[in-house]
């Protein structure tokens, strides 16, 4: 983990030091309820603006301007801010838009933004919506379906900016791990389908037997993303825990976490449909930690247990090999390009399976905007920079933010979830440091604990670029 560029600044019950005062800008903050608090990476500034949400994971914005969160085991919530401009936002008006239970992570809105995609274990539901007024239909359609698995629950949704009508659906993996090695079980894969003309659809489609293959051997593929540029797919991969090698723990720093490419949907099929290794080979994350680790480098693919049928040599040559390899266990969770192409952010979930905890940030990775390409080698170690992070890891998760979903709005303002503390934060790129506006009053000591719109009691917290950051 990179932690070189990023602030950390001591929190004394909430209060920021009176430098950092004198420049706050916002009328009114939150502040996370643990400690340490949050730090950004210099030129940024960061804001929490909603909380108490049970389990926020995918996040996008409607035509109308507001926020749909999907609040795991919950629904879909439609969330309207009063902007202050900056990252001065305070929640207007929340609403539980879609009552349904079965609802865990998956969101995307249809490219005219009339139709909500959501999904559960099993389906995929299409609503009509309104975004003006905020409203869905009554009845949603399936349009997609057999989906169910144990363990890998999620099924992330993606629709194509660049092909209209396609959505892509990742699928997680089951405990039964032989499932994901036969093709027509539809476990651990990337799909997309064709949703143009839902009306001439008289079934779903099932997940199993229809949809282009985009990728399969793919674990937990839970951040998927089209670059705006190319219109490549890339995944990220949440690879498996507790590793062996010929029976030797290598679990700590293996196996990678993996960022893949998926080609293209338009007709180009190119690079497109692979085995990506699960539940067979595995990328390497840190040679040193493996046996008989000839021919091993970071991102090549390894075997738990070399015999006739698998070999490291056949996993290298068998399998797609991932684009950029992460730190293991970091956990990505979504993956989002900014508008030119040249960045692509990654939200990292964070470790349950190490000593000593990892990810629980957001980092970004550099991609080359003409070739929509990560401007790194795939032997890359230090591919991530870290945009934000929670400054001890050792109380982590407890008292970390865990980042699902991002999205950005139409002011290129960075919006991202936290599910174990139920929050959402705003990030923004500044070089400049924020003033007082007219329509913010400057926060002073006196103004320190204020109550949120949820009702509870948050102390003041500001980000401010480049010089003092904490939220
Ligand atoms: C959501 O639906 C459940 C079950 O139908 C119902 O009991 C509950 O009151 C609803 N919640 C809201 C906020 O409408
Ligand atoms: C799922 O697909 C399999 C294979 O095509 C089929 O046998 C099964 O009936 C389907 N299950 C459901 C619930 O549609
Ligand atoms: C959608 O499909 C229906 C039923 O097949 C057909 O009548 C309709 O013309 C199609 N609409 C478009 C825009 O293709
Ligand atoms: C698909 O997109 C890629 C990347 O933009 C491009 O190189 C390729 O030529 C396209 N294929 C077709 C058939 O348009
Ligand atoms: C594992 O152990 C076997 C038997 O000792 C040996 O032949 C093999 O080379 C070892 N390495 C791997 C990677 O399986
Ligand atoms: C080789 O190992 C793989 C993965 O552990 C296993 O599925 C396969 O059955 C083994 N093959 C032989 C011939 O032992």
């Amino acid at each position: 983990m990179k932690t070189n560029g990023v602030a950390k600044v001591a929190f004394a019950a909430g209060l920021l030091s009176t430098g950092a005062l004198a420049q706050t800008a916002c009328a009114s903050v939150l502040s996370p309820s643990y400690s340490p608090l949050p730090a950004v990476a210099s030129g940024w500034q960061a804001q929490l603006v909603a909380g108490s949400i049970k389990k926020p994971r995918s996040i996008q914005f409607d035509s109308a301007g507001a926020l749909l969160i999907v609040d795991s085991g919950n629904g879909v919530l439609r969330y309207t801010f009063t902007d202050n401009g900056g990252t001065c936002l305070q929640v207007d008006k929340q609403q539980l838009l879609i009552n349904q239970t079965s609802l865990n992570h998956g969101l995307a809105l249809s490219a005219d933004g009339r139709t909500l995609y959501a999904s559960s274990v099993e389906s995929v539901f299409a609503w009509e919506y309104d975004a003006q007024a905020g409203t869905v239909g009554a009845t949603p359609r399936v349009v997609i379906n057999n989906m169910s698995n144990n363990d890998l629950v999620t099924r992330t949704l993606l629709v194509s900016q660049k092909q209209p009508g396609y959505i892509i659906v990742s699928r997680g993996g089951s405990d039964d791990l032989a499932e994901a090695t036969v093709l027509g079980s539809g476990i651990s894969q990337i799909r997309a389908f064709n949703l143009a003309n839902l009306t001439s659809i008289s079934k779903p489609y099932d997940f199993e037997t229809s949809g282009r293959l985009l990728g399969w051997g793919l674990r937990n593929s839970v951040g998927v993303a089209e670059h705006p540029v190319t219109g490549g797919i890339y995944s990220v991969e949440n690879s498996i825990d507790g590793v062996t090698r010929n029976g030797t723990d290598i679990h700590e720093n293996n196996p990678g976490e993996e960022l893949n490419f998926h080609g293209y949907l338009n007709a180009t099929t190119d690079h497109q449909g692979g085995n990506y290794g699960f539940p067979k080979c595995f990328a390497v994350w840190d040679p040193q930690e493996i046996p008989d680790n000839t021919g091993l480098t970071v991102g090549t693919q390894f075997a738990m247990t070399e015999n006739s049928t698998i070999t490291d040599e056949l996993c290298a040559q068998d399998y797609v090999t991932p684009r950029l390899t992460f730190p293991a266990h970091q956990a990505p969770l979504d993956i989002k390009f900014n508008t030119d192409g040249s960045e692509a952010y990654v939200t990292f979930h964070g470790s349950f399976d190490k000593t000593n905890p990892v990810g629980y940030a957001l980092s970004v990775v550099a991609f080359d905007p003409t070739t929509g390409e990560p401007t790194a080698d795939a032997s890359s170690t230090t591919a991530l920079s870290d945009i934000m992070t929670n400054p001890d890891h050792t109380v982590c998760p407890g008292k970390c933010f865990r980042p699902v979903g991002l999205a950005w709005d139409t002011k290129g303002r960075l919006w991202m979830s936290s599910d174990s503390t139920g929050e959402i934060f705003v990030l923004q790129k500044s070089t400049t440091t924020p003033t007082a506006t007219a329509s913010g009053t400057a926060n002073a000591a006196g103004t320190a604990w204020q109550k949120s719109t949820a009702g509870l009691c948050y102390g003041v917290a500001l980000a401010v670029g480049g010089m003092m950051m904490a939220l």
